[in-house]
C-alpha cells in the first residue's frame, strides 16, 4: 500500500474536499519552489522509458498519463503536478473574466464508490491571471489550455469568450481544449450542437490558422449523448479539421452510486466523476474510435482508478489518458502504476 493511500489520504479525508483542494494547492505552490522536493518527487514518481513516448497532433509526449482539467484550473501548480509523474498536465477551465463559480459546498466525495460529485461552475482567476504564472513556466512539461464562457455571456456571444481566451493563452500552451461540456454552467452544453459547435469551431481554427503556426485544438465531449449526436460530433471534428476529441466530461447522470437515493438527491446537482463514469466514457471513445475508423485522436478520461481502467480506455481506442478523480483517491502512485503496466506490456511484446 503507497504512503498516500495509508498515512495522507485518511487524514485528507476527514476535511472539506474543497478546503483539502487548497491546502494541497498551497503546499504544491510552496514545493514547487524547492528544487530538493521537486527532484525528491520526481524520483519518486516520474518514469521515464522510449516505450511510453507518443506522438501526436506534433507534440511528443514523454508518457500518455495527462492531469484532467479542474485540478489546476489556475495553472498555480503544472511544474510541480509535472513532477509527479504525469506526461500532460491540462489548466483550466479558464474564462476570460474572473469568476467565483457556484455557491458552496459544491464539491462532495461518494467514498465507497470512488467517486465525486461536482457543480463548481467554472470557478477561476480569469485567463490573465493564469497567463501570468504561465510566462514563469519553468520546467518543460506539455501544458494544455481548456477554455470556456463565463456564466453572463449568453450562449449567442460564447465565441467572444472562447476566442480571447484562445488569443491570451496562444503563447504559453502547447494545444487547446474546447471546452462545451460541463453540466455545471447553464445551458453551456447546448454549444455542443451541430449548428453553434460548427460556428464556434471554425471561428476557433481561422484565428488559429491566422497565427504564425496552428496549434492542436481538440474538443471535450460530455458522456451524456446519443449515438446520434457523437455522428455529428464527428462530422464536426472530421469538417473544422479540428485535432481530436477529450471524451469525457463528467455525467449528470446518478447510476453506479451505491448510495441510497435520498442521500444522492441530498446532494444535488452537479457532474459525477470517476468509477461510476468508467464504462460509460470508455463506450464513448469506442464509439468514436469505430465510426471515424481510427482517424480522431482521442484522449481517454473518465473512471481511470487503476492500471487495468488506463489499458480499458487504451484499447477503447484513446491515445492519451488524463485522471482527476483517480488521482484523488489514488495519489501519484496510480500514475507510476500506470506508466510501470505500459513499460511491461511493452517488453512482452
Ligand atoms: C472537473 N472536470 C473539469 N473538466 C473541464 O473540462 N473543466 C473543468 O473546469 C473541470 N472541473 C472539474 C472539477 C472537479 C472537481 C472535477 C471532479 C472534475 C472534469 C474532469 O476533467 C474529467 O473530465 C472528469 O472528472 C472525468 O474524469 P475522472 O475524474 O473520472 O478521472
Amino acid at each position: 500500500m503507497s504512503l498516500y493511500k495509508f498515512a495522507i489520504r485518511p487524514i485528507l479525508l476527514q476535511f472539506s474536499p474543497e478546503r483539502i483542494h487548497h491546502f494541497t494547492f498551497t503546499c504544491f505552490r510552496l514545493f514547487q519552489n524547492i528544487g530538493l522536493i521537486r527532484s525528491l518527487v520526481s524520483a519518486q514518481f516520474s518514469l521515464k522509458d522510449a516505450s511510453l513516448e507518443r506522438e501526436l497532433f506534433g507534440l511528443k509526449f514523454p508518457n500518455p498519463v495527462g492531469l484532467a482539467a479542474g485540478l489546476d484550473k489556475d495553472a498555480e501548480a503544472f511544474d510541480f503536478l509535472g513532477n509527479m509523474g504525469f506526461g500532460f498536465i491540462e489548466i483550466g477551465t479558464l474564462t476570460p473574466k474572473a469568476q467565483p463559480g457556484n455557491p458552496k459546498p459544491r464539491l462532495f466525495r461518494f467514498v465507497n464508490d470512488k467517486a465525486l460529485l461536482n457543480r463548481m461552475g467554472f470557478n477561476n482567476h480569469g485567463v490573465e491571471d493564469a497567463v501570468k504564472r504561465l510566462r514563469k513556466k519553468k520546467s518543460n512539461i506539455i501544458i494544455g489550455g481548456n477554455i470556456g464562457k463565463n456564466k453572463n455571456t449568453p450562449n449567442e456571444q460564447a465565441t467572444d469568450d472562447y476566442i480571447k481566451c484562445f488569443d491570451a493563452l496562444y503563447p504559453y500552451v502547447d494545444y487547446f481544449v474546447v471546452n462545451v461540456s460541463s453540466p455545471n454552467t447553464p445551458n453551456l452544453r447546448e454549444l455542443q450542437g451541430k449548428k453553434p459547435l460548427q460556428k464556434l469551431l471554425n471561428e476557433i481554427m481561422d484565428l488559429n490558422r491566422s497565427k504564425e503556426k496552428t496549434k492542436p485544438v481538440l474538443l471535450k465531449i460530455a458522456p451524456d449523448v446519443n449515438h446520434s449526436q457523437l455522428d455529428d460530433i464527428i462530422e464536426i471534428v472530421q469538417t473544422t479539421k479540428i485535432d481530436g476529441i477529450v471524451a469525457t466530461n463528467t455525467t449528470i447522470s446518478r447510476r453506479g452510486l451505491s448510495y441510497p437515493k435520498s442521500k444522492v438527491e441530498q446532494v444535488g446537482d452537479g457532474g459525477l466523476s470517476g468509477q461510476p463514469l468508467r464504462e460509460k466514457s470508455t463506450q464513448v471513445i469506442r464509439y468514436i474510435h469505430e465510426k471515424s475508423a481510427g482517424k480522431i485522436p482521442i484522449i481517454g478520461v473518465g473512471g481511470i482508478l487503476s492500471k487495468e481502467d488506463a489499458l480499458e480506455k487504451l484499447e477503447a481506442g484513446a491515445s492519451l489518458i488524463q485522471i482527476y478523480t483517480g488521482f484523488i483517491y489514488e495519489g501519484p502512485a496510480l500514475v507510476k502504476a500506470i506508466n510501470k503496466e505500459l513499460i511491461r506490456k511493452s517488453q512482452k511484446v
